[in-house]
């Protein structure tokens, strides 16, 4: 492949903070745009953000880039790393490096290295490209063997033969990469795969690291197809046995997600879940309550360390779909009222999964309660019956419910004395 570095750095002028980062790299030697960066503006893609390699002094780099951007800096010392954060741009630097494994699966020790170093201790060859900013040699493309034909081929390949071992969080992000640029996997490296996890790779990482990539390939655009290829992989299993991915069902869950308050990656995440719930008899009850404590879902979304609300809606969601009753109901003759009973309180990616799990007809159901039965109230609150002489207390409740179950079913118009009425004389 012959690449032009001097396209690249002409794309870049046209990136939010490219023209600054240019500048600064114009000011001092050893500016290099690489990784995700560079491979993305040669596959003709905008780049997350612009990761960039700094030779020489990184902190002067650093003030330069945030004055001029009026950004901030977060200097992680240890890696030698800052992110560049301004309002329209994001700017990863990393100090050029050497690496080295104290043990497998620990994160590295790293020293400053040379630009040649940094290339090779890299994931895959696509990311070991190197554009020069600045100085004399502006546009001079830099890459470790095979990075450039890699790249055109579309074709994912570690750089040597215990990369899967040093890192392997690596074989994550190689379902993430493979996913979201459909590549291939170059067939050697597609045997380190098998060899890493017949070694047991996945099992010298911290529970930490897997739950930060399994969240960096959730918020992928398309998180299914993320987890689905680590699913191909055989990493999910790897991570835990009871980890599942069945792709029809989800794909069918995700197209009666509603757009507005659906969550795609919980939906994904409580997906994995299901047979983890199957097992534990509590935790629809508690999933739906959004409180779930206990229980091995529960204490893997714990140790993954997703934040709590996310570990409650994916639980709920996973408990609802696992959990039976509405699962086992969810029919197109199943009154709105009954709809009611068994969904309200969940979240829609719970009901979206129920109806996936049961065929045609309960994705039917589960459509009608993600985009009307939901939405349906009534026209009077508590207040009118406690003006009405309902005595404060369960009952106020419970006369709301069996109005609501009228309305919902058709036997009540959106009158409010008519629902007033209906409250105040229903059998409770
Ligand atoms: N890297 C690595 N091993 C890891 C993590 C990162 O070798 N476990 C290297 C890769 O070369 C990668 C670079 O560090 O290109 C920056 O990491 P990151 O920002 O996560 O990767 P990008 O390729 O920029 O990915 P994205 O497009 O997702 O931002």
């Amino acid at each position: 492949m012959d690449v032009d570095g001097t396209a690249v750095t002409q794309r870049l002028r046209e990136l939010p903070g490219g023209p600054e980062l240019l500048a600064v790299a114009a000011d001092y030697g050893g500016v290099e745009l690489v990784g995700g960066a560079v491979r993305d503006i040669l596959l003709g893609a905008v780049p997350r953000e612009l990761d960039t390699l700094v030779e020489s002094d990184v902190q002067a780099v650093v003030d330069a880039l945030v004055e001029r951007l009026d950004g901030e800096a977060t200097v992680h010392e240890r890696f030698g790393t800052a992110l560049i954060s301004s309002p329209v741009a994001q700017i990863d630097l990393v100090r050029a490096r050497a690496e080295s494994y104290p043990a497998p699966g620990a994160l590295p020790d790293v020293r400053p290295g040379t630009l040649e170093q940094d290339l090779a201790r890299r994931d895959f060859t696509v990311n070991a490209i190197a554009v020069a900013l600045g100085g004399d040699g502006a546009g001079q493309v830099r890459a470790t063997a095979h990075a450039l034909e890699d790249l055109q081929a579309g074709r994912l390949r570690v750089l040597h033969e215990r990369s899967f071992i040093d890192d392997p969080t690596r074989l994550l992000r190689l379902a993430r990469y493979t996913s979201r640029l459909g590549f291939e996997i170059e067939p050697h490296t597609a045997e380190l795969v098998a060899q890493a996890l017949t070694a047991g790779a996945l099992s010298t990482v911290s529970a930490a690291r897997v739950g930060a990539e399994l969240r960096l390939a959730l918020a992928e655009p398309e998180p299914s197809s993320a987890i689905e290829e680590m699913a191909r992989l055989g990493l999910l299993q790897a991570i835990h046995p009871a980890l599942d991915f069945d792709g029809s069902v989800v794909r069918r869950a995700l197209r009666l997600l509603p757009a507005d308050d659906g969550r795609a990656d919980l939906l994904v995440l409580a997906s994995l879940l299901l047979e983890l719930v199957v097992g534990d008899s509590g935790a629809a009850r508690r999933g739906r309550s959004g409180s779930a404590r206990g229980g091995p879902a529960f204490q893997l979304l714990s140790d993954w360390q997703f934040p709590a609300p996310d570990r409650d809606r994916a639980l709920a969601a996973a408990g609802t779909a696992a959990g039976g009753e509405l699962t086992a109901e969810l029919s197109p003759e199943m009154s709105d009222s009954r709809l009611y009973a068994l969904a309200d309180g969940t979240p829609p990616e719970g009901v979206a999964l129920a109806g996936a799990l049961g065929g045609a007809e309960s994705e039917q159901a589960a459509a009608r309660w993600l985009t009307e039965t939901r939405y349906v109230s009534l026209a009077i609150t508590g207040e009118d019956l406690l003006a009405a002489g309902v005595p404060q207390g369960p009952e106020i409740g419970l006369r709301l419910d069996a109005a609501l179950a009228m309305r919902l079913d058709g036997r009540l118009d959106d009158g409010r004395d008519a629902q007033l009425r209906a409250a105040l004389e229903a059998c409770i």
